[in-house]
């Protein structure tokens, strides 16, 4: 199997946790827009969806699946969302599509967080994906002076020669050569850096399952 199908087995495997008439979070990326697709065979069934990104929004509304402001939902009873990397214990390193910060706030309000990864993301360690961490524009400096002096090498995200933005106008700071012990002290740590928007790690808030795509088929993780 391609790593393409694996990721469309787990996100058709995701639909089983989509409640009927309530309103779905839905993360950002590659797996997460199978599992759009997927999703768009049972709008009928569902309320609608928070979007985590303004592409998500956008595949979301393509499909005529209705898109709401979170400042309008109280709760939702999933968050569904792939991961850079995942542990076992459902810690994840996100952010690879610099999503992070509305992918943390979407989870937050969700009661819980199904993740959707084909195997490979499956480590026993976080760190080996560099650590997407947004940062606010002004304090791009002090803050790479700041994550230098914890180890591992601090890089500006940058594409076509530009500085990646996200979705709320900052940029994002990777974190490479990370072999992190403890991801829900580091977690702590990064985001009481001043400058700091988010940190990708979920840790503190991980994953509640995970649905792994493998040769052998889903496996689910709890
Ligand atoms: C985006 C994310 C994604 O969930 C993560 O990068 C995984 O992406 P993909 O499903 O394309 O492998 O955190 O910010």
């Amino acid at each position: 199997m391609t790593q393409d199908e694996l990721k469309q087995a787990v996100a058709k495997a995701a639909i089983a946790f989509v409640v009927e008439d309530e309103i779905v979070g839905v993360g950002t990326g590659s797996t997460a827009n199978f599992f759009i697709d997927e999703l768009a065979t049972i709008k009928h069934k569902i309320k609608g969806a928070v979007a985590s990104s303004e592409a998500t929004a956008a595949r979301l509304r393509g499909h005529g699946i209705p898109v709401y402001d979170l400042n309008d939902v109280t709760s939702m009873p999933v968050y569904i969302d792939g991961a850079d990397e995942i542990t076992e214990q459902g810690w994840m390193i996100k952010g690879g599509g610099a999503a992070l910060t509305r992918e943390k706030i979407v989870a937050s309000v969700a009661k819980s967080f199904v993740c959707i990864a084909d195997s490979s993301k499956l480590v026993n360690k976080l760190g080996k994906f560099p650590l997407p961490i947004e940062v606010i524009p002004m304090a791009r400096e002090s803050v790479i002076r700041a994550l230098n002096s914890l180890g591992g090498e601090a890089r500006l995200r940058v594409k076509d020669g530009m500085a990646v933005m996200t979705d709320n106008g900052n940029i994002i700071i990777d974190m490479l050569g990370l072999q992190i012990e403890d991801p829900v002290a580091l977690e702590k740590t990064i985001n009481n850096i001043v400058g700091v928007v988010t940190v990708g790690l979920f840790a503190a808030e991980g994953a509640d399952v995970c649905l792994l795509g493998g040769p052998d088929g889903v496996t689910t993780l709890r």
